[in-house]
């Protein structure tokens, strides 16, 4: 009598790729999962012409995209507090969409921020979430903080005895109004000028040689990035061009944040969230 055989049977060649599609998208799950906790520091050196000596060693932090909101929990605001005041920069600049759909949670994401400490300041301008869900609850978040300030239509001099470096928000072209001319009104000439605003399309409508550095958030990277293939699937032809990074712009030298948080689908993969803490040193 034959014996039974307790040896398996080999899966099917359809229930093989099914168990492998599975594993793959628990594994990519679980990785996303991650890399959107994944929140650190990006530290960019970046050497500027025209920078007055003192100025040499000058630390810029920069987080935008914070999206607060069902995807990203406060404590993703209180890690990126932590980081850029860990790095002690001397002035902080925060590039807009705050929230997600909610406005009522632009006031708590701003309590939060307020917790952002630099000598020459924390400056504001807003995204183009902020304008979606109204920009009045932006404004009086604002007004009831004691340390940001809104940079949308104006910039500022550090000043130093060996020069001046210029420092300028500019409004999102999306949702906002952006002056040109209000946001470099007052700059020296020959100053070296920092410049930040939400969407990174802004820099192909400047004049020309505008900014010595322009910094801007909005594409989050694409938050899913695989090389060659998510730019198939990016719907506007602005967010192909811009990703995250460096690009050199008609405007000047341009840096793309990731962002901070994160936005529909709430996935991140091989993209992972960021603040920016650049340190400008003479070229
Ligand atoms: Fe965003």
């Amino acid at each position: 009598m034959p014996e039974e055989n307790k040896e398996p049977l080999p899966p099917s060649r359809r229930e093989f790729i099914v168990r492998t599609a599975q594993g793959a998208c628990a594994g990519a799950l679980v990785y996303s999962a991650a890399d959107s906790q994944m929140l650190s520091v990006t530290r960019l050196r970046i050497p500027m012409e025209r920078l007055p000596s003192e100025f040499a060693g000058f630390k810029i932090g920069f987080a935008s995209d914070f999206h607060l909101g069902p995807a990203v929990p406060a404590a993703t605001l209180r890690r990126a507090v932590e980081l850029l005041n860990g790095a002690k920069p001397d002035v902080v600049l925060l590039g807009g969409d705050y929230v997600d759909e909610d406005s009522e949670l632009v006031k708590r994401c701003m309590e939060i921020l307020s917790g952002l400490r630099a000598r020459e300041g924390v400056y504001s301008v807003q995204g183009n979430h902020d304008y979606w869900v109204g920009s009045g609850s932006y404004s009086a978040a604002l007004a009831e903080s004691t340390s940001i300030k809104d940079l949308s239509k104006r910039g500022f001099a550090v000043r130093r005895s060996s020069g001046v470096l210029w420092i300028a928000g500019i409004d999102d072209n999306w949702g906002g109004n952006p002056d040109f001319s209000a946001s470099v009104a007052g700059a020296p000439e020959g100053a070296p000028r920092v410049v930040f605003t939400h969407n990174p399309t802004l820099a192909d409508e400047l004049p020309e040689g505008y900014a010595d550095l322009i910094l801007a958030g909005h594409t989050h990277g694409w938050q899913i990035y695989v090389p060659w293939i998510t730019r198939l699937f990016m719907p506007l032809e602005s967010m192909r061009k811009y990703r995250a990074g460096f690009y050199k712009t008609k405007a000047g030298l341009m840096y793309v944040s990731r962002g901070a948080g994160v936005i529909y689908p709430f996935v991140r993969l091989w993209c992972s969230p960021e603040v920016v803490l650049i340190t400008l040193i003479p070229a």
